[in-house]
């Protein structure tokens, strides 16, 4: 199943997401004279449970809620729905509801992003 790669600047904060990855000499993307860092989902040590997507099926609608603050400092910066074909991300702000919904089209990924504790996902069957 497709998956989201992200990486991470740990120099200067720049984010990117990258659709194909450098495979041919193993040399990454480079950023401020260094290396990316690839962002791995559920590994920072927050708590799992503020974080990780909580998801609903209901008929063909997939509700997500993340049970999160939202505040100026600390919140959810975006909510998204990865599968083999279709890619859509909830771009959000302090004082939103960390929830969405996305279409249900079977086996896919929903990422939510945190601004300071990275990267969280769950998976759909
Ligand atoms: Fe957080």
């Amino acid at each position: 199943m497709k998956e989201l790669i992200l990486k991470r600047c740990n120099k200067c904060g720049a984010l990117i997401k990258v659709l194909n990855d450098c495979n041919s000499h193993g040399c990454g993307i480079i950023c401020c004279d260094d290396s990316m860092e690839l962002l791995k989902p559920n590994t920072s040590d927050a708590a799992a449970e503020k974080h990780v997507p909580v998801v609903e099926k209901v008929n063909d609608i997939i509700n997500v809620t993340i049970n999160h603050v939202m505040d100026e400092d600390h919140y959810i910066e975006w909510i998204a729905y990865i599968s083999d074909n279709r890619e859509e991300f909830v771009y959000l702000k302090a004082g939103d509801n960390a929830k969405t919904e996305f279409k249900y089209e079977g086996k896919a990924k929903v990422y939510a992003y945190c601004n300071k504790h990275d990267l969280w996902v769950t998976d759909i069957d």
